[in-house]
């Protein structure tokens, strides 16, 4: 008998990054690790936001071809698959630069100042002109990017999660206006949290790439072992002879997720104990962040840059065809379409 085919109808889930080029070890933690697992689960979407990129750096463009391949390469490195998931350029979808027109007739400008992130980075990015419409409309662009794809979660870091909320309320907003035959067309929706572990940069703030404290996902052994060298430790271990408390130091928290149980267990036994010094303890960081780095690295340079190319091309292709359904449904709902075209 041949063998019935079951189709299993799982939820779809999208989320993106913007392309500040090569991803650090807090993106690969806080973001990639947890999407590649999504893969075994979910109908997947993942793309890059060249768009948002502009919202802040219209006046320099030069770099983000360049960091949209860098960022897909990482996205590959890390075992994002596109035979499974779809990875796409936002700029190469126009349909989410149609919805995020439609939605801006419906949303209410205080919606858009009212979200955290706006005001916060107006006072924080101080060397970058803020005071524009496209900055405004980052939050609705990042609405469309998502509703625009009809996803059930988005996998999202806290600091997206306002962004999301939004999404929320212009979906509701929309399917309060326009139905499509009784139904409502942008489900709202929800924050996927994904898990992320406290992870220091080499200055004990946490790694982020305007700190300069990084650990990039493409740095060589030597850089690694380098970098974790200048690492800051437990302040108050400043001679070798001194104890010291691995809970209080940056290098202890990135033992704490990498490093094998044992060798935790002889970081405490160790540091506490003024056992061991903070060059070795070093080490084995190092060696921990090596194992991880390996196989990221070895994945990557299997890519070219024109296959990562072909990549992207064909899943935009991918996502447009996806982007397309739902704008259809979107007009039909606003009563864009003429008689001819129902
Ligand atoms: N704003 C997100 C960030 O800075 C990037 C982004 C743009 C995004 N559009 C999105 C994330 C849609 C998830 C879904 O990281
Ligand atoms: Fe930090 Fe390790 Fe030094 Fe302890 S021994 S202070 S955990 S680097």
């Amino acid at each position: 008998m041949a063998e019935q085919e079951t189709k299993v109808i799982r939820s779809r889930v999208l989320s993106g990054m913007r392309p500040t080029g090569k991803l650090h070890l807090g993106n690969y933690m806080g973001a990639l690790a947890n999407w590649v697992k999504l893969q075994d689960e979910y109908e997947c979407y993942f793309f890059i936001a060249d768009w948002h990129a502009l919202t802040t750096d219209y006046g320099d463009t030069s770099k983000v071809a360049e960091n949209t391949i860098d960022v897909l390469l990482d996205y590959l490195a890390a075992g994002l698959d596109p035979e499974r998931s779809v990875l796409f350029l936002q700029s190469r979808v126009l349909q989410h630069a149609e919805l995020y027109l439609l939605l801006g007739m419906i949303t209410p400008l205080g919606w858009l100042e009212r979200v955290p992130t706006y005001k916060e980075q107006q006072e924080n990015l101080t060397g970058k002109d803020l005071s524009n419409y496209g900055f405004l409309g980052y939050p609705l662009l990042m609405a469309s990017d998502i509703l625009i794809y009809q996803p059930q979660f988005v996998p999202v870091g806290n600091d997206q999660t306002a962004h999301v909320e939004l999404t929320r309320e212009v979906a509701r907003r929309f399917n309060q206006f326009y139905m499509l035959d009784g139904r409502e067309v942008l489900p709202e929706p929800k924050v996927l949290l994904t898990p992320s572990p406290k992870l220091p940069g080499t200055d004990g703030r946490k790694m982020s790439k305007s700190y300069g404290n990084t650990i990039l996902m493409t740095d060589a052994e030597p850089v690694v072992r380098q970098k974790l060298k200048t690492m800051v430790t437990d302040p108050a271990r400043i001679r070798r002879t001194d104890k010291g408390d691995p809970d209080k130091c940056p290098v202890g928290d990135l033992h704490k997720v990498f490093s094998s149980g044992e060798t935790l267990a002889k970081v405490y036994e160790g540091c506490t104990t003024a056992g061991i010094g903070c060059i070795e303890c070093k080490s084995w960081a190092a060696d921990a962040l090596v194992q991880i780095l390996t196989p990221i690295q070895e994945r990557r340079a299997g890519f070219t840059q024109a296959q990562a190319e072909e990549i992207l091309a064909d899943g935009s292709r991918r996502a447009r065809a996806r982007a397309e359904q739902t704008m259809d449904e979107v007009r039909s709902a606003m009563k864009l379409t003429l008689s001819s075209e129902r």
